[in-house]
């Protein structure tokens, strides 16, 4: 789908200016944006996506000028990160400039930021000339929205203007880094691996959230969550073939089973990238059709750690 007409972007730029919130393509998935610096604007994404205000958003920026109008204060390995993957799904957790409002930080005093890659975001945060906040365009604790149409389903009459920049190429939510004693540390799993940043950075730490409960809120056990039961299996195996008629799977590979009502395989060639692209509009695709989802776990490494990430949270309860 071609990215929007200038008419869209300056209508969205309008709605934005008037403190109201807008749908926002990115690389990663849809965001629910509205202007950062405004707490009023802000305030309007918490309610249209039902999310409780001690869960922080993430700040999008133009460019590395925009980022540092957010930032009070820079290290050497934020530097070199956002260096390698500026623009791109990476967010970086630093000590946030006062303009930033208490509600955008859930009161901490460190703003989450990055620059997206998606060039309707890049347009749109040009066209804006300031920061936007914008959390997943997800009623909360759901499913993530990787097309408008998901937004629409997500959110509807709540948003008066969802920007259609077609199927996200990434499809998973933004890699997020923080700085504790000026090391990177993973808060969340996302669209660039591991192995990647480590690549650009040396080692990160993936010490567990919980030990800085207060440096990783609202990352909560059941999130991204079908309405549909899901469950995690090692393998297709382990569903009888009387449960088969009810069940989706959900895998990848060459997933050689009969008997189920529905299988949605994330990436036939074991393509990481591409799974990741396709795991919520399959999530999706299941949820509601079926009376109980199976999905099978990908290895632990590359996009997968992200990707069982979100499964395991999906699965949770
Ligand atoms: O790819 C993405 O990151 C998407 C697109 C729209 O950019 N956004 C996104 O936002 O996934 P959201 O709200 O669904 O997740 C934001 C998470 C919060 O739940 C929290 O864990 C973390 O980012 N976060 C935000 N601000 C933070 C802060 N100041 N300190 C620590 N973590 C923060
Ligand atoms: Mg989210």
């Amino acid at each position: 789908m071609a990215p929007d007409p200038a008419h869209d972007i300056e209508k969205a730029v309008a709605l934005l200016r008037a403190g109201e919130v807008v749908g926002m393509p990115t690389e990663t998935v849809y965001g629910l944006a509205a202007d950062a610096l405004r707490p009023e604007a802000a305030a309007r994404i918490f309610a249209a996506k039902q999310r409780p205000l001690f869960d922080p958003l993430i700040v999008h920026a133009a460019d590395r000028t925009g980022a540092d109008a957010c930032v009070a204060e820079w290290n050497p390995s934020a530097e070199a990160l956002a260096a390698a993957f500026w623009p791109g799904p990476l967010t970086l957790v630093l000590p946030k400039r006062e303009t930033i409002p208490d509600l955008v930080t859930s009161g901490l005093p460190f703003v989450a930021v990055r620059i997206p890659a998606h060039p309707v975001a890049a347009a749109l945060l040009r066209a804006f000339g300031g920061p936007l906040a914008a959390p997943s365009a997800n009623r909360f604790g759901r499913v993530s929205p990787t097309t408008a149409a998901a937004v629409r389903e997500e959110l509807g009459d709540a948003v008066p203007l969802v920007l259609d920049g077609g199927p996200c190429a990434v499809g998973l939510e933004s890699t997020i880094v923080a700085f504790p004693e000026g090391r990177p540390v993973l808060l969340r799993a996302g669209g660039i691996s591991v192995e990647a940043l480590e690549k650009a950075v040396g080692p990160v730490s993936l010490e567990k959230k919980d030990k800085t409960a207060a440096a990783a809120p609202g990352q909560l056990p059941q999130h991204y969550a079908p309405r549909t039961p899901l469950r995690l299996v090692a393998s297709p195996a382990d569903i009888p073939a009387a449960d088969r008629p009810g069940t989706g799977l959900l895998g990848w590979g060459a997933l050689d089973v009969t008997g189920f009502a529905q299988v949605e395989n994330l990436s036939a060639t074991e393509d990481f990238t591409e799974a990741a692209s396709r795991l919520f509009a399959a999530l999706r695709a299941l949820d509601g059709t079926v009376d109980g989802i199976a999905a099978i776990l990908l290895p632990e490494r590359d996009l997968g750690r992200a990707i069982n990430d979100r499964l395991r949270r999906a699965a949770h309860g």
